[in-house]
């Protein structure tokens, strides 16, 4: 099985990205694979209706969706950006769903990591209609990490080895509810 993971930060040192990798390693133990798509390679112009008419997809759109297309599931690890769903990741998922949904009927978990105090509680109620619409199943556990800078070190090492745990175990939970549906 292969999960396509989307940081929703394109930063270097995102603590996003820090989280992300627990997750993953999480999924790693079950002997599944997981693709990142890193959106700051997949540095897509802001969605156009004028580019898509004369263009099509353009050709990374076209290999963002056929990564997502190829996988079992999705995981999606996000800040929040003014309460919401950061621009980039929006921006990616529009483009995304355009000329065939890659994301219908796909499981998706959902994790993020802001220096605030609501742990991107927001954001991550702000996707959930954006997941619905594109016809995927949401994981009924999502982790929220609050104060994200007291809880990794200078390395973007966990601190403490319960959350290091939580987020494994999402990752483990995302392959055990694509395994179910495929029974
Ligand atoms: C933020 N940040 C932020 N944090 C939060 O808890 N609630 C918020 O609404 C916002 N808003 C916001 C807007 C913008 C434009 C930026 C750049 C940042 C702070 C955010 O949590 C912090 O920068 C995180 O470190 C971002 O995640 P990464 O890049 O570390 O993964």
């Amino acid at each position: 099985m292969k999960i396509a993971a989307i940081p929703g930060s394109l930063r270097r040192g995102s603590y996003n990205r820090m989280a992300l990798r627990y997750i993953k390693e999480g999924i790693e133990e079950t002997g599944n694979e997981v693709e990142v798509l890193d959106l700051k390679e997949y540095a897509f112009p802001i969605f156009d209706g004028d580019l898509e008419a004369e263009v099509g997809v353009p050709e990374i759109v076209a290999k963002f969706k056929s990564t997502i297309e190829e996988s079992d599931g999705v995981l999606i690890v996000t800040p929040e950006y003014n309460h919401g769903i950061p621009g980039g990741l929006k921006n990616a998922v529009d483009w995304a769903s355009r000329k065939g949904n890659p994301f219908r009927g796909k499981f998706v978990a959902i994790a993020g990591a802001s220096t605030g105090s609501w742990g991107t509680t927001r954001s991550q109620i702000a996707i959930l209609p954006v997941l619905r619409s594109l016809g995927m199943i949401l994981l009924p556990n999502q982790i929220y990490i609050p104060k994200a800078e007291s809880e990794f070190d200078e390395n973007g090492n966990a601190k403490d080895e319960k959350l290091i745990e939580r987020l494994k175990d999402l990752g483990k939970e995302l392959v055990k509810a694509v395994d179910r549906n495929k029974e």
